[in-house]
């Protein structure tokens, strides 16, 4: 994916707004990064680092780079390794300068294309396509130069661009991928977010593919991909805060793990009644006739989906399926009449997710229902009904109080369904929401076993693999705290459902192996018991996190952390917050970079 941010500033230099831009959006990416201005005559001047923003800025201060009219790019990489000579800015010769996010699928064919005309290629990236094909297309216009140009590109992109001739003027365009335009007292800009222009713009028009945005001093025309000019809606964005604050913190992971309660708190309602509206309908019965739920998400959000699955099984009577978006957008998928398609999402602008929504909209899904965490999001904006998710932006890589505030979303969601169809009655529901507001305090509850926790990490930081294993409702929750321990500590993680370690995986299993369970105190806890059993009878290490009156004790090979008596239904929401800080804390003894590890990005916008 990659973060994208450009602009021509009327009065000061555009440098100040690219670099704030950039460390918004390094959340997208953070391979390399790199700027370039135009100045009123001469070639684009650029810098590019391997390093973070931070380090940019030194460069460019020491430079003392200064424009009006420049482009910003934060690079994810897809292709071509991280390497200066892959950073962007991407130069065709030194006239033209392109930044890029997406991927272009016809590279291939052009760039043979290109060398044919006689034009070098400097990177292994896509975008450098891009350059030189407006480069072939310019005879002095900007605009008609990059109309030409993307004619012939295929797959997705947002791209802002920049010309030695014409100082005061960006062009941006975008198919797939997402670009904004921000519209400020000092210029107009364009980026991948809104959030990447708080500081310079508060109007924002969100670009539709196939759009054109033609930036000359300053002003904004749009145009469609025929050429012809078009209007688009402008809108004001009130700015999110950052957030960037850590306090006592020494991670973003941590401060957010910890504002779990306060996240799940202000995500709880004030409910005067359960019905459809607390989902963005107008008519509070707009989930009658509804008869299966079928959730799409990528990563977390997938686990978040699986997890709630068993709800809407169990306490709303409901066929329930939990898809990942990248298979299922590509599947012949059979669309069955009385489906509500529920997206879940962070960020609202995963490319996979999104385009699984069209798919099921494609498909003639009418009803879906978008949970997410962004209330301005290309998924929020695509589907039909909308729950906004209060977790606060999420800064870490890693999500955390965004699962657990999607789980919220989606127990409310089981329970409106329930209720309306008949599986709830007034006493139980009111029973399954006293929970509920509840949980802020559970969460605590399990939060203060970090020292405990901590001890294990200590053990475990060591470890070159690990397993998960949960049963049921807590399954997910072991897939969860596997994906928790790879991408941030970078120790090979698995989590299996513990009934199938039959099936493969005690193949695995030695003193070596340390097996991490999710116990509650449910009733497959039995079952769980015996498939530990099997492990230990291997010479297993096993670490359980187990509920109050499990009757498990600790033994040789057998540690366990007490979580707060046993959750009932929202259980996996305190179990999980056990493996988060676990994985926080292996993760900190291996020294990794927790809030950004690596090769990975927060938001991904590329498929
Ligand atoms: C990336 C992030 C994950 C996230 C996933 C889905 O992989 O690193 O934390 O779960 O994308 O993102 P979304 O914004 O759609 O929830």
């Amino acid at each position: 994916m990659c973060g994208i941010v450009a602009g021509v500033a009327q009065r000061s230099s555009i440098v100040p707004a690219l670099l704030e831009g950039l460390k918004r959006l390094e959340y997208r990416g953070y391979d390399s990064c790199g700027v370039a201005v135009l100045q009123q005559h001469g070639a684009p001047r650029r810098i590019r680092t391997l390093a973070r923003v931070q380090a940019l800025e030194t460069e460019v201060r020491a430079a003392d780079l200064n424009g009006s009219t420049g482009i910003a790019h934060t690079r994810w990489a897809t292709h071509g390794m991280p390497a200066i000579a892959n950073a962007h800015p991407i130069f065709s010769g030194d006239q033209i300068a392109v930044v890029h996010n997406g991927i272009i699928e016809n590279h291939e064919a052009l760039r043979e294309a290109l060398i044919a005309q006689g034009y070098e290629f400097a990177s292994q990236t896509d975008t450098e396509i891009i350059a030189h094909l407006i480069h072939s297309h310019y005879c002095g216009d900007l605009l008609a130069a990059v109309h030409n140009a993307i004619r012939v590109l295929k797959g997705a992109y947002a791209i802002a661009v920049i010309c030695k001739d014409e100082p005061q003027r960006v062009i941006g365009a975008r198919q797939g991928s997402p670009l904004v335009v921000g519209l400020g007292a000092d210029g107009a800009f364009l980026a991948s977010d809104t959030f990447a222009l708080a500081r310079c713009a508060s109007r924002f028009i969100y670009l539709e593919d196939g759009d054109i945005a033609d930036l000359l001093r300053g002003d904004v025309r749009i145009v469609e991909r025929d050429g012809g000019p078009v209007v688009r809606d402008v809108r004001t964005v009130a700015e999110q805060p950052a957030n960037a604050d850590l306090g006592a913190y020494r991670h973003y992971m941590q401060k957010e793990i910890f504002e779990q309660p306060l996240a799940v708190a202000r995500t709880v309602p004030h409910l005067h009644s359960l019905d459809a509206t607390l989902f963005g309908t107008a008519d509070p019965v707009a989930f009658a006739g509804i008869d299966s739920v079928l959730m799409l998400g990528c990563g977390t959000s997938y686990f978040s989906a699986l997890t709630a699955r068993a709800w809407f099984e169990s306490i709303a009577g409901i066929a329930a399926h939990a898809e990942l978006s990248s298979e299922y957008r590509y599947r012949d998928y059979v669309p069955q009449r009385g489906t509500l398609v529920v997206p879940i999402s962070q960020s609202g602008e995963t490319a996979d997710t999104l385009a699984a929504l069209r798919y099921a909209q494609s498909l003639g899904e009418e009803r879906t229902l978008t949970i997410c965490n962004v209330a301005a999001s290309a998924m929020v904006r695509q589907s039909r009904w909308a729950f906004v998710t209060q977790a606060g932006p999420e800064i870490g890589v890693a999500s955390t109080k965004a699962f657990t505030t999607q789980l919220v979303a989606l127990f409310l969601l089981a329970l409106t369904i329930g209720r309306q169809r008949g599986r709830l009655n007034a006493a139980q529901t009111a029973a399954l929401l006293r929970q509920l507001v509840g949980l802020p305090d559970a969460l605590r509850g399990a939060l203060a076993r970090e020292p405990q926790i901590m001890a294990w990490a200590q053990e475990l930081h060591r470890k070159d693999h690990a397993l998960f294993i949960g049963r049921g409702l807590h399954y997910p929750i072991a897939l969860e705290g596997a994906l928790k321990m790879k991408e941030i500590s970078y120790i090979h993680a698995e989590g299996y459902p513990a009934g199938e370690l039959k099936h493969g995986p005690l193949a695995l299993v030695t003193d070596a192996m340390p097996v991490i369970v999710t116990a509650p105190n449910d009733i497959l806890l039995e079952k769980l018991k015996s498939n530990m059993q099997e492990v230990r009878a291997r010479g297993g290490q096993l670490y359980v996190i187990a509920d109050a009156n499990t009757h498990l004790a600790s033994a040789p090979g057998v540690r366990l952390i007490w979580m707060p008596d046993y959750y009932g239904v929202l259980s996996p929401l305190l179990h999980v917050v056990a493996f988060q800080l676990l994985a926080y804390h292996v993760a900190c003894l291996r020294g990794t970079d927790v809030d950004k590890p690596r090769n990975l990005a927060k938001s991904v916008t590329v498929e």
